[in-house]
């Protein structure tokens, strides 16, 4: 079966937090942090400059095709009770005919520690389960990346493999673990969810 068109119920809502579309009018909040070197210090890409951060403003605003591979759902995450984007999820389609999906977060230092990113990835995740109708979801991550690993295991997702210096980090080796969760498992990970 072929995933389906995108038919996501947004905005979404959780406790504490609102996850939206992006627009142009969130490149100063987004660059706030996709500018910082400490935010790229374990993706596979360097800080991005305003220019790039406006670029891929522009490209999310387009909207979201969500039928091939690579098409992917970028969401802004916002606080219920303050305006500004603190922090970012993208979910990828990796494969449209065996519907898995790759997770990932970005969030702003500055509003760190205060378990955004896993209520936000929660409620990711339940949209691509139920509104896209996806049967894995998966994350692949430094293994040094220690704090988005917590993430991961807040959320029940099982470390299904530890890949040995299959990345360069700069010049040395890196691991990298691929974490995931199916939907069969996910209700049971997440009661609240
Ligand atoms: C990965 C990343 C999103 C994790 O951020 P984080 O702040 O650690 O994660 P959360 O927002 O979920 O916060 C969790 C922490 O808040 C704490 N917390 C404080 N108040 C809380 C509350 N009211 N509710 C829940 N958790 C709370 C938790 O105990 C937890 O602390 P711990 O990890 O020390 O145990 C962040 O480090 C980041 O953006 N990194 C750069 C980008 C990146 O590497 N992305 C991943 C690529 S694979």
């Amino acid at each position: 079966m072929a995933a389906r068109s995108l038919r996501v119920p947004l905005p979404a809502t959780t406790e504490r937090l609102i996850l939206r579309l992006f627009t142009s009018d969130d490149l100063d909040d987004v660059y706030a942090y996709q500018g910082l070197d400490e935010v790229a210090r374990y993706l596979p890409r360097s800080a991005l400059t305003p220019d790039q951060c406006a670029q891929s403003l522009a490209r999310r605003a387009t909207g979201t095709a969500w039928t091939e591979d690579g098409d992917d759902l970028v969401l802004a995450v916002c606080r219920a009770d303050a305006p500004g984007v603190v922090g970012e999820l993208v979910l990828k389609l990796a494969s449209a005919h065996a519907r898995q999906a790759e997770i990932g977060w970005i969030f702003n230092p500055v509003y760190g520690g205060r378990g955004y990113a896993s209520e936000a990835a929660r409620a990711t995740a339940s949209l691509a389960f139920d509104a896209l109708g996806v049967h894995r979801i998966f994350a692949r991550l430094s293994a040094l990346n220690t704090a988005s690993v917590r993430v991961c295991e807040r959320l029940g997702m099982r470390r299904e493999a530890h890949l040995v210096e299959n990345h360069l980090d700069g010049d040395r080796w890196g691991d990298e673990y691929v974490y995931a969760v199916l939907a069969s498992e996910w209700q049971e990970a997440n009661p609240t969810a």
